[in-house]
C-alpha cells in the first residue's frame, strides 16, 4: 500500500481523497464510524477570503493578531492564500454552502462573522458545516476504487526503522493497529503514513469535542521520536451549553457574530468591560472574561441571548442549534441560553513543515494533531478547517512525489507479540484513571493557571503514567487503555509546556506571570523526546 491515513476528519478524508485521485493506493483508518470526529460537528464554518471587500492581507493580519505574536508568518501566508482554491475544491466535490441574494439579485455565498475577524469571512452550510463537508467527502472516498476504509480500527503505535534496527533509522514504516471488532492487533506497512487524528481536548473533564479527541497522533509521534510544539495553548470555547444532560453541545461563535449578547444572570452585558470588541473579541479573551465573571460572582454559567432577533432569522441561521437546545427545554428564539467555556481546540501538536512532514521520514501530520505555526498562542475562529484543507492539499502533493522514490519502499513489519501479557484483573483502574486525569487537568491546567496548580497536576500525571505503563506492559489492551495511555502522555506534554512558559500570552494565562514577556521575542515551546530521531522537515519550504 502507498499511503496509510490514520484519521478520517476533514484532514484525513481530504488528503486520502486527493492522493487516491492522483492514483495512489490508500487505506484510511477511523477508530469509530468513519466520519465520527470533531470535523463532523463543526458549526460556524471555514474562514477564507471570498467576500468582495475582504483581502488576504486582512485575513493574515487578523490571524496574527489573534495569535498574540506567536504565529509563524510563513504558515499564515501559505494557509490563508490557499483558502479560496480549497473552498472551490470542496464545491467541486459537491459541498453546498449557503447562498444569499445580494442587493443586485446575485446569489453570493453567505459569509458569517466570528470573533477576531475584521470582515464577514466564514463560509458555511447553515450551522452544520462539518456535517456537509464530511458527508460529501465520505461518499467520494467510499466510492473510490483506490481507497480501503477500515472503521473501528485504532492505531496503537507507529513503527520506525530504528525500532527494527534497520537503516536509515529515522524512517516510519507503518503502524500497529487494534481491530476493535475482534480485539486483535495487526501491523500495517505503508510507503507513507499520515497522522490526521485530531486534537486532545478529551484530556479535560468538560469539552466541546467528541470522544475521538484523545491526542492519539500526538502521543504516537512523540513516542516514536518526533518533536511536539506549543502544547500549553489549549483553546477553551467560550460558549458550550450548560445543562446537566448535555454532554458536549457547542453554541457556535456565529451566534455572537450574528448579534448574540453575553449576559450575567441579572441580564447585564459584561463583555465591553473586558474588551472594546465586546462579544466579538478573540476567543481567549471572551473565555477568560466569562471565567472571571463566573468565579467573581460564584455563578454556574452565564447566558447567550439572541432572542432580540426574529424567530425566523434564528431558525434560518441556526436550525441545528435551535433544535438541539429545544431538546433540552431551551427555546433560543425566546430565552437566553445558559453557557460555560469548555476545552475546544489543541493549538499545539506534532511539529511539521508546510507540507506536513514531521521529524521522521515518511511520517506526515496534518489537521489539529499537527503544528504548523498557523495559530500561534490562540487560534482565530474557523481557521482550523482551513488549515485541514490547506495541509491536506500540500501534503498530498508532496506524498505523490515521494512515493515514486525507490527509497520509499514497503517494509514488512513484525507481528505484535502478546506472549507475555494476560487479561486484565481490574478494568476499574482504567476508568478511574480516565476520570482522575481529566478532572486534574480541568482543575489545575485550565483557563487560569499558576505554577503551584501546574506542579500539582504534574505530580498526579506522573503517578498515573506509572500505573498506566504498568497496566499496559502486563495486560492485553483495549481501546480505553490505548486512549488513556495517549491522554496521559499528551496531558504531561501540556503541563510541561505550560510550566516552561514564564509569561501570560494568548491562551496561556498564569497568575504568576500575568503579562506577556516584553524583553525578548517569545519563542515556541518545543518539547524534544529523549529518543529524538532528527529533522526531515524544512521550515523554509514554500511551494
Ligand atoms: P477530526 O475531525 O477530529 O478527526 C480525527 C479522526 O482521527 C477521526 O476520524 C478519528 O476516528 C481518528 N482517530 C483518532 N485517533 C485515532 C487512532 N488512534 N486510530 C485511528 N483513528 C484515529 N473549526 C473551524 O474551523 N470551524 C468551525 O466551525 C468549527 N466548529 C467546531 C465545532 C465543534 C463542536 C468542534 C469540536 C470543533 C470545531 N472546530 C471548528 C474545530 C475543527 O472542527 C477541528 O479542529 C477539525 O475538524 C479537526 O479536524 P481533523 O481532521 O484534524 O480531526
Ligand atoms: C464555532 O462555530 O463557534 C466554532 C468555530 C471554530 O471552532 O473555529
Amino acid at each position: 500500500m502507498d499511503v496509510l491515513v490514520i484519521g478520517a476528519g476533514l484532514a484525513g478524508l481530504g488528503l486520502g481523497l486527493r492522493v487516491a485521485q492522483a492514483g495512489l493506493q490508500v487505506t484510511i483508518l477511523a477508530k469509530g464510524a468513519l466520519t465520527e470526529g470533531s470535523s463532523l460537528y463543526a458549526q460556524g464554518g471555514i474562514a477564507a477570503v471570498i467576500g468582495e471587500y475582504d483581502s488576504f492581507a486582512a485575513h493574515i493580519q487578523d490571524t496574527l493578531t489573534a495569535g498574540a505574536g506567536l504565529c509563524h508568518r510563513d504558515a499564515v501566508e501559505h494557509i490563508v492564500r490557499r483558502g479560496p482554491d480549497n473552498i472551490q475544491w470542496l464545491i467541486g466535490q459537491g459541498v453546498e454552502f449557503d447562498r444569499l441574494n445580494d442587493s443586485k439579485g446575485t446569489r453570493n455565498f453567505h459569509l458569517t462573522r466570528e470573533g477576531g475577524h475584521s470582515h464577514r469571512r466564514v463560509i458555511h452550510a447553515r450551522d452544520a458545516t462539518g456535517r456537509a463537508v464530511e458527508n460529501t467527502l465520505e461518499a467520494k472516498v467510499r466510492a473510490h476504487p483506490n481507497v480501503t476504509v477500515l472503521e473501528n480500527h485504532i492505531a496503537v503505535d507507529l513503527v520506525s526503522s530504528g525500532k527494527l534496527g534497520l537503516d536509515p533509522p529515522e524512517r516510519n514504516l507503518g503502524a500497529f493497529v487494534f481491530d476493535m471488532s475482534c480485539n486483535r492487533i495487526t501491523p500495517i506497512s505503508a510507503r507513507v503514513t499520515v497522522l490526521a487524528t485530531g486534537g486532545a481536548s478529551k484530556s479535560y473533564l468538560y469539552t466541546s469535542n467528541p470522544d475521538t479527541s484523545t491526542g492519539d497522533g500526538i502521543a504516537m509521534a512523540w513516542r516514536v521520536g518526533c518533536r511536539v510544539a506549543n502544547m500549553e495553548f489549549v483553546q477553551f470555547h467560550p460558549t458550550c451549553l450548560y445543562h446537566p444532560h448535555a454532554k458536549s453541545l457547542l453554541i457556535s461563535e456565529a451566534v455572537r457574530g450574528e448579534g448574540g449578547r453575553l449576559l450575567l444572570p441579572d441580564g447585564k452585558q459584561f463583555m465591553q468591560q473586558h474588551d472594546s470588541r465586546g462579544e466579538l473579541a478573540p476567543r481567549d479573551i471572551v473565555a477568560r472574561a466569562i471565567d472571571y465573571e463566573m468565579k467573581r460572582h460564584g455563578y454556574d454559567c452565564v447566558y447567550l441571548d439572541i432572542s432580540q432577533k426574529s424567530s425566523s432569522f434564528v431558525k434560518g441561521h441556526f436550525p441545528n442549534i435551535y433544535e438541539r437546545c429545544l431538546e433540552f427545554g431551551i427555546d433560543m428564539t425566546k430565552q437566553p441560553i445558559p453557557v460555560v467555556p469548555a476545552a475546544h481546540y489543541t493549538c499545539g501538536g506534532v511539529l511539521t513543515d508546510l507540507r506536513g512532514r514531521t521529524d521522521l521520514l515518511d511520517l506526515y501530520t496534518i489537521g489539529e494533531s499537527g503544528f504548523t505555526g498557523l495559530h500561534g498562542a490562540n487560534r482565530l475562529a474557523s481557521n482550523s478547517l482551513l488549515e485541514c484543507l490547506a495541509l491536506a492539499e500540500s501534503a498530498s502533493k508532496d506524498i505523490v512525489k515521494r512515493v515514486t522514490d525507490p527509497t520509499a519502499e514497503v517494509i514488512a513489519l513484525p507481528k505484535w507479540d502478546e506472549s507475555l501479557v494476560t487479561d486484565p484483573d481490574e478494568r476499574v483502574v482504567v476508568s478511574h484513571n480516565w476520570e482522575e486525569l481529566r478532572r486534574s487537568m480541568w482543575d489545575y491546567v485550565g483557563i487560569v493557571r499558576t505554577d503551584k496548580r501546574l506542579q500539582r497536576a504534574q505530580r498526579r500525571i506522573a503517578l498515573l503514567q506509572e500505573e498506566i505503563r504498568d497496566f499496559y506492559s502486563n495486560f492485553t489492551i483495549n481501546s480505553d487503555l490505548i486512549e488513556l495511555r495517549n491522554l496521559v502522555a499528551v496531558s504531561d506534554l501540556i503541563v510541561k509546556s505550560a510550566l516552561s512558559r514564564k509569561e501570560s500570552r494568548g491562551l496561556h494565562y498564569t497568575l504568576d506571570y500575568p503579562h506577556p514577556e516584553k524583553t525578548s521575542y517569545p519563542q515556541d515551546t518545543i518539547v524534544v523526546p529523549t529518543n529524538f530521531v532528527g529533522a526531515h522537515l524544512d521550515p523554509r519550504w514554500t511551494e
